[in-house]
């Protein structure tokens, strides 16, 4: 690995943007790639060992890419792959998505806490030993939001099935006395401003990817992996197995960037992109 290859981010469509975004904010000068697996999204709903199939094909695409490092923005793979992608790249900087339960414990006023996740990120290994290491003195309200991941990805961001689906999720943390909400899926942070506006102020929300940026920031200075600081603004690549001009779209109404994206396609258990002029961009 070399300090002058990219970050690679990956998700199962537009959620890790709001993780990306957070990395470039933090992280300005260094380079990116961006993967959404379009072609498979929702992952939520899905079989462990078929999510990790898909993250073991996009780490090798993003590693032909030239990563240096890879960051998993999705609770869900990270859930299902984290731990398997960790075997099976050992020499990998692979950081993960993991529900945000620790900050919550330490925030929590009344000891009760909402989190809000896709099934499959509840079903996995990792959430039940995050909750038995943090959440052992506070009670947790686990609150499935299927469909929510859905909702984002068709840009329904503020739209009034959106609301009255977030007023369905919410109800059953508000009939607690919770303070805190754990936003345990990267597409949520999307929906921030609503979910905040149908709780009020006196209930925390919290989104980690601030967090992950800062943390991928010093693993990759321990590793000698940052990038130097004379470049000032690094470049972006985006890549979909979904439809390219959809993404774009997507990428703009979300987190506000003009970019052309590149298709990729599934042949089998691989990734192959479609048309060799890839592109660039560059912020700023
Ligand atoms: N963004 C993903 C997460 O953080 C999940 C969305 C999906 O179900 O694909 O869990």
């Amino acid at each position: 690995m070399n300090a002058n290859g990219s970050i690679g981010v990956f998700d199962s469509g537009v959620g890790g943007l709001s993780v990306w975004r957070e990395i470039v904010r933090h992280l300005p000068h260094e380079n990116t790639i961006y993967f959404a697996d379009r072609g498979h999204v929702p992952y939520g709903s899905k079989p462990q060992t078929e999510i990790q199939r898909y993250c073991t094909a996009i780490a090798r695409f993003l590693l032909e890419q030239e990563c240096k490092a890879i960051v998993v923005a999705c609770n869900t793979a990270s859930a299902a792959a984290l731990k398997y992608l960790r075997e099976t790249f050992p020499e990998l900087v692979i950081i993960g998505m993991e529900p945000a339960v620790k900050p919550a414990a330490a925030l929590t006023r009344t000891g009760v806490v909402g989190v809000m996740a896709t099934p499959a990120t509840f079903e996995g290994r990792m959430f039940q030993a995050t909750a038995g290491r943090h959440a052992y003195a506070i009670k947790l309200i686990n609150q499935v939001c299927d469909g929510l991941a859905d909702l984002v990805e068709t840009l329904e961001v503020d739209s009034a099935r959106t609301e009255t689906a977030l007023r369905a999720y919410l109800e059953p943390i508000l009939a607690t006395n919770a303070d805190v909400i754990v936003l345990a899926c990267t597409h949520y942070p999307f929906v921030l401003d609503t979910i905040q506006r149908i709780v009020g102020d006196e209930i925390k929300v919290l989104d980690p990817a601030p967090a992950v940026a800062r943390h991928l920031g010093r693993v990759l200075a321990e590793r000698n992996l940052a990038t130097s600081r004379d470049i000032v603004t690094g470049t972006h690549g985006f890549y979909t197995s979904g439809d390219a001009a959809s993404f774009a779209t997507a990428l703009r109404r979300l987190v506000g960037v003009s970019a052309t994206t590149q298709s990729v396609s599934w042949i089998s258990a691989d990734l192959v992109v479609e048309c060799a002029n890839s592109s660039t961009f560059a912020i700023g």
